[in-house]
């Protein structure tokens, strides 16, 4: 990695975090910027944890005060957020609550932030699936229609495995083990390809079918459900050495790998390849970046080499097709994200098209961290 690109990558990131600290406190960016600037609103989307965890990032990054006040302010909100329980009823507990309050907690002592992450964990914990041993991720619990894991929940189970550690409860544990294990069976496909979302049955719990939401089409590789197979599959290993999660993690991140145009940025699905006029995902390759990054101290130091020259080539991609370089408040910071793209064969319209979206950002700022120093993780 070259080091004067990457300091310089963290300069401009933390010049914009900065502005943001000023114009997004008690109010959040919402998921993604139009032209480039995020418009204001309120604590209730699945993304607004990745804001705090920039500036807790760029707290960490340079130990000031602007950052960790910005960040606090929004520990706050989110202890609220669990207590009047706004927009809770889903399972993306661990997006919301593990750069926000388990970092809080990690990096200060908040305790504000350890309980409000500890309830953030009981409240996953009710959605879990007996009949088919899964975290329900969308919808009233039991409906037929919304009967389904997805391949994201993988980044929501870490704050059950810290629930066990605070608490030395291992029923969190046990459940992430066990929605692990049903993720694996059922979104890996036989080329290690993935699906986003798998149905159960919801009186037998037996697997029924493979559908996406946001990829193009079922048979296809969302770009960001895979890069959300490499990341979960690093952290599933990291949190449980189960050897199948090392296994899964090498086969789902060639297959990402092998996928990556020319220019070392993903399309938004993998059926994409160059010469394609569709939008790459950004914020895909920054997650499947942050994931290597995760997984590379735990392989020998060969293959470790092989995934971080990788990981290097796409965040270095990142920093120079990608990466805003002006600084202005309620800026992104990485251009050319896709929330979700509408296709003849998925269920979504087009939002956040070629725009910065939150979580892009915040896995930006993460890969550069991860590169620039050893870091322990929020997850
Ligand atoms: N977790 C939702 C998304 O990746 O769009």
């Amino acid at each position: 990695m070259d080091k004067t690109l990457l300091n310089q990558a963290i300069e401009n990131a933390l010049a914009i975090v900065k502005e943001n600290t000023a114009v997004f406190r008690e109010e959040f960016p919402l998921p993604v910027t139009k032209n480039g600037i995020y418009p204001a609103g309120i604590n209730t989307d699945w993304t607004t944890g990745f804001c705090t965890g920039e500036y807790w990032l760029a707290y960490e990054l340079t130990g000031e005060n602007c950052y960790r006040e910005a960040a606090e302010i929004q520990v706050n909100s989110f202890a609220e957020r669990m207590k009047i329980r706004e927009n809770i009823d889903h399972h993306d507990m661990g997006f919301l609550y593990s750069p926000s309050c388990v970092a809080a907690y990690q990096l200060t002592g908040s305790e504000v932030g350890k309980k409000a992450a500890l309830e953030a964990a009981d409240n996953l914990m009710r959605r879990f699936q007996e009949k088919g041993q899964f975290f329900q991720a969308w919808g009233e619990l039991g409906a037929p229609d919304n009967y389904r894991l997805i391949i994201d929940c993988l980044l929501n189970l870490p704050l059950l495995y810290w629930a066990s550690e605070q608490t030395g409860n291992t029923k969190y544990r046990e459940k992430a083990v066990a929605h692990t294990k049903t993720a694996v069976q059922n979104l890996v496909r036989e080329d290690y390809s993935t699906y986003h979302t798998y149905f159960m049955n919801p009186e037998t719990g037996v697997p029924e079918k493979g559908v996406t939401a946001q990829g193009y089409k079922n048979d296809s590789a969302w770009a960001r459900g895979q890069a959300w197979g490499v990341y979960g599959m690093a952290l599933a290993y990291h949190h449980t050495k189960d050897e199948k999660c090392l296994e899964l993690f090498r086969h789902v991140t060639d297959f990402f790998i092998d996928y990556l145009p020319e220019k070392g940025v993903p399309y938004w699905d993998l059926v994409f390849s160059d010469g394609s006029s569709e939008p790459w995902d950004s914020s895909a390759s920054a997650i499947a970046v942050c994931g290597i990054y995760e997984m590379a101290p735990l392989l020998e130091k060969e293959e470790a080499e092989k995934y971080l020259k990788a990981a290097d080539r796409m965040l270095e991609a990142l920093i120079r097709e990608c990466a805003v370089t002006k600084a202005q408040p309620k800026a992104g910071l990485l251009n050319h994200g896709v929330y979700c793209k509408k296709s003849p064969y998925n269920t979504v319209n087009d939002y956040g098209v070629d725009e910065c979206n939150l979580w892009g950002d915040y896995f930006y700022l993460e890969a550069l961290v991860r590169a620039s120093r050893n870091w322990k993780p929020y997850w």
